[in-house]
């Protein structure tokens, strides 16, 4: 049977009885920002608030979010509170804000300087600060405050996202042991050897073991996480029902590969697509040429170097196309802070350049470089309008644009080159399927895109689009929250709605809980765990 989002309604109303369903991500799933002196609201860039604002507009309930935008404040109610979407509210959106000191060690120090390239094994070295990782551990203490105000007064279950949060999950545990606790990391989990470098790696993992249910986009990865826990700590393993237990506490880890709304293609295209791409290839020169597309933030493990050389050795291999194709790359600029993300982008520029003075002529330029944010809107109109779409990351948990390219190709055209190494690989094997560390392969992938005959892409993206259709966003939180949806308890009472203001009972019953997570980081940190 197949998922739709009213399919995903259901569920969440049956197996949710009346618990509240709180989501917690660092990113936001709408910005706030001042433009020209005026309050805008935009979506961020990066596949997680893309693949989730659906599943919560179907759902209900609250986001918890870092409030990062320098409108949020504004937006919100004194309690970091908004309903979205702005234009048609159907969830609410929890911000909470940080100080500068705890943004810069705990996003950009110790979770994107630390846990996401160690866990993407791309030869960027991840940075092991005392700092950053003190930062960490205060921020995932602030969020579980916050996620305790959310949850006051009933069950709830507490759907946890990604890197940002390893320790979440047992401090939710400490102080409330009935909410139900699940956490999806969607980057990918590496091999023993590898995350064992990390100095806190046994804390983190026990963090992580405060879940009832923890998922991964692969098998492959849960096997990682399994093995990484087996070295270091003292559990419980059942390797049938792959559950680890804990301290009696019990955790199930399996895999639940992400995807996309695909409907969402045919809303983002609208009417008028047509006219918009016309505008494109007017805005960029590109005339009537068939068109390559990238679609990423510039972060380096999307393999946008690797691209961009590839595009060089196609035109070393393949003279014959001067002048007869585009590549056209969206770099959303994300992390700039970091140095690394920096350079990566002056990186790109640069390269983009090069290749655009060997091969270009007065008439054309092989590359477009647009390193700059785009709607959703304006990238699935390139989507549709491209002949190929290249995702060439060097590791990648799944990879949406992937899917998102699939889901805009109603035409049933167009050619998806993907890397071996995304966890969308496993599931599209009818992509042209490439090494990005290979320039040949990856330039060969570029090429066959030109060149593949009608009919062979029109069998690909059939199939394709049949996968991605069947393994939607819907399927992805249904299967998900059925599985953790069992163990939501009946609630007694309907649960109140949250006092504006707080009461001197249920301040007490803060402080109390805030004192008991206190113990519980005490202990870890006495058990030097
Ligand atoms: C990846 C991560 C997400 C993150 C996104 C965008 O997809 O898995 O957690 O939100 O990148 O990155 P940013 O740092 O801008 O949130």
């Amino acid at each position: 049977m197949s998922w739709s989002k009213e399919r995903l309604e259901t569920v969440a109303r049956t197996r949710l009885g009346g618990a509240k369903l709180i989501v917690v991500a660092n990113r936001e799933p709408y910005i706030h920002r001042y433009r020209d002196g005026e309050v805008e609201w935009v979506r961020p860039a990066g596949g997680l608030t893309a693949a989730l604002d659906p599943v919560m507009q179907a759902c209900g309930g609250t986001w918890v979010a870092h409030g990062s935008g320098d409108a949020d404040v504004e937006a919100a109610d004194a309690a970091g509170r908004v309903r979205v979407p702005p234009d048609d509210p159907r969830y609410t959106l929890r911000r909470l804000w940080l100080d500068r000191a705890d943004e810069e060690g705990y996003y950009y120090g110790f979770s994107n300087s630390t846990l996401w390239p160690l866990c993407h094994q791309v030869y960027q070295r991840p940075v092991f600060d005392l700092k950053d990782w003190e930062a960490y551990r205060r921020v995932n203490e602030t969020f579980a405050e916050a996620v305790l105000q959310e949850a006051e007064g009933g069950p709830g279950l507490v759907f946890v996202q990604d890197y940002h949060f390893a320790l979440l999950p047992r401090l939710l545990k400490a102080a409330r042991p009935d909410l139900v606790v699940a956490q999806f990391w969607h980057i990918p989990w590496p091999n023993p050897e590898t995350f064992l470098v990390c100095p806190w790696a046994r804390e983190l993992l026990d963090g992580m073991l405060g879940n009832d249910l923890l998922g991964f986009q692969t098998q492959y990865h849960c096997n990682n996480f399994f093995e990484t826990v087996d070295r270091a700590l003292e559990c419980r393993f059942d390797r049938d029902q792959f559950t680890v237990s804990r301290a009696g506490h019990e955790t199930s880890v399996r895999p639940f590969p992400i995807s996309v709304d695909p409907g969402l293609a045919k809303e983002y295209l609208g009417d008028d697509w047509g006219r918009r791409a016309v505008a494109v290839r007017k805005k960029y020169r590109l005339a009537d040429r068939p068109l390559l597309v990238g679609v990423d933030r510039v972060d380096y493990t999307k393999g946008i170097p690797e691209r961009l050389r590839a595009v060089d050795r196609l035109l070393e291999l393949h003279p014959e196309l001067k002048e007869k194709f585009h590549f056209l790359q969206v770099g959303a600029p994300s992390r700039t802070h970091l140095p690394a993300y920096r350079d990566l982008a002056d990186e790109v520029q640069a390269l983009a350049e090069k290749v655009n003075w060997r091969h270009g002529t007065d008439r054309w330029k092989p590359v477009v470089f647009l390193n700059e944010h785009h709607t959703p809107e304006d990238v699935t109109v390139l989507y549709r309008m491209a002949a190929g779409c290249v995702v060439s990351s060097l590791h990648d948990g799944m990879n949406l644009v992937a899917k998102e390219f699939v889901a805009a190709r109603d035409d049933e055209r167009g050619v998806l080159v993907l890397s071996r190494f995304t966890g969308a690989s496993k599931e599209l094997p009818d992509a042209v399927l490439v090494n990005p560390f290979d320039a040949d392969d990856l330039a060969n992938g570029l090429y066959l895109a030109l060149t593949m005959p009608a009919e062979e892409q029109e069998r690909r993206v059939r199939r394709m689009r049949a996968q991605v259709e069947n393994n939607n966003i819907f399927r992805w939180a249904g299967t998900l929250l059925s599985e953790v949806g069992k163990r939501v308890p009946e609630p007694a009472v309907p649960a109140p709605a949250p006092a504006p203001e707080e009461s001197p009972a249920a301040r007490t019953d803060r402080i109390e809980r805030m004192i008991a997570i206190e113990n519980y980081m005490t202990a870890m940190r006495l058990a030097g765990g």
